[in-house]
C-alpha cells in the first residue's frame, strides 16, 4: 500500500470574488495574499505537483488541509479542480480542511470545504449527498484512514485550531473499533507539544495525546506549518510516530522549506505492519518534483 501525504496547497484563485467578501478577516488575508502568498504559492507549481502524482504508483493520496488561502469559492473550485485531475478518483484520495479551508465563519457555518471536496470527505458507506461528520473513516487494504477536522475560523493573528470533546469522542472509537487495521490518523494542526507556537496551535492537544495513550494509533500526519517535522507521541504499545509534511506547492527559496511530499509504503498492511517513507522535492529549474537529495 503506498499513501502520498501532500498538505498546505493554498490554490489560488480569484476569479469572481465580490469586494463584499473582504469586509471580513479576508481582507487582512488579501492583503497578505498579494504581499506575500501569491509568488509563495503559484498555481504552476500546483500543476507540477499534481503531474507528479499521476506517475507515481500509488494506492492513496491524503491531503492534510489548507487547500485554499480564504475560504473563496473560486479557491475550493481550484483546489477541486486539482483533486479531479489525478487518475486516482475520490475514492483514493482522502481531504481534510485547514485553517485558511474556514477562513471566515460564513465558510464555517456554510460547510464550504465540505460542499466543495465532499467525494474526497466522506466516509465509506455514508450516503452519498449527505455532508462529513468529523472524524471520517475509510478503510482501504488494511489501513484504516481516518480525518479529523480542527479547523476554525480564529481573529487575527490567529491560526490556532480545536477538536472539540464531541468529535474526540467519536475519534476514540473510530481508532477503537479499526485495531485490526493500520490507523492512520490525518489531522492539520501538529499535536506535538515541541511544535506549539501559542498562535498557531491546537488547543485541546493534551486531550488527544490522552486518548492516543489509550486507544493508540500507528502513524500521525499532519500539516500547517509548511516544514518538515518529525516527532512522536506516546502509545499504549510504544511511541506513535508523528509526520508533518512541508507545503506540496511552496516557491520557498531554501531548499529545505521548498514543495514537497512525501510518499508511504506500508508494507503488508495491519495492526503492526512497519513503513517506509520516501520524499519528492520540487527542483525549481527543472520545474518538476523528483527524489529528495540523501543528506
Ligand atoms: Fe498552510
Ligand atoms: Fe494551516
Amino acid at each position: 500500500m503506498r499513501i502520498a501525504h501532500i498538505s498546505d496547497l493554498h490554490a489560488l484563485d480569484l476569479t469572481g470574488a465580490s469586494p463584499l467578501r473582504f469586509f471580513s478577516k479576508r481582507f487582512f488575508g488579501w492583503l497578505n495574499l498579494l504581499r506575500k502568498r501569491r509568488a509563495a504559492h503559484p498555481t504552476e507549481l500546483l500543476d507540477a505537483l499534481c503531474a507528479d502524482l499521476g506517475q507515481q504508483p500509488l494506492d492513496h493520496v491524503v491531503v492534510t488541509g489548507d487547500l485554499t488561502n480564504l475560504s473563496l469559492p473560486s479557491e475550493f473550485r481550484r483546489a477541486r479542480q486539482a483533486l479531479d485531475s489525478l487518475s486516482f478518483g475520490p475514492k483514493a484520495v482522502t481531504a481534510i480542511p485547514g485553517n485558511h479551508d474556514v477562513y471566515v465563519w460564513g465558510a464555517y457555518f456554510g460547510r464550504t470545504f465540505e460542499k466543495h471536496l465532499l467525494p474526497y470527505a466522506q466516509s465509506d458507506g455514508a450516503p452519498e449527498h449527505e455532508l462529513p461528520t468529523w472524524p471520517i473513516v475509510r478503510k482501504r487494504q488494511g489501513v484504516a484512514i481516518i480525518g479529523c477536522s480542527t479547523a476554525l475560523p480564529s481573529p487575527v493573528p490567529l491560526a490556532d485550531g480545536w477538536l472539540g470533546g464531541r468529535q474526540l469522542r467519536r475519534l476514540e472509537e473510530a481508532l477503537d473499533s479499526t485495531r485490526d487495521h493500520f490507523r492512520l490518523l490525518l489531522i492539520h494542526h501538529p499535536p506535538l507539544p515541541q511544535h506549539l507556537d501559542v498562535l498557531r496551535a491546537l488547543r485541546d492537544r493534551g486531550r488527544l495525546h490522552k486518548l492516543l495513550r489509550r486507544v493508540g494509533c500507528n502513524l500521525v500526519l499532519h500539516g500547517h506549518e509548511h516544514r518538515d517535522l518529525r516527532g512522536t507521541l506516546e502509545g499504549p504499545q510504544g511511541p506513535i510516530p508523528v509526520i508533518g509534511a512541508g507545503s506540496a506547492t511552496y516557491n520557498h527559496p531554501l531548499a529545505d522549506r521548498r514543495a514537497r511530499y512525501n510518499i508511504y509504503t506500508v508494507s503488508d498492511p495491519g495492526p503492526t505492519a512497519p513503513f517506509t517513507i520516501e520524499q519528492r522535492v520540487y527542483n525549481p529549474t527543472t520545474r518538476t518534483f523528483a527524489p529528495a537529495p540523501t543528506p
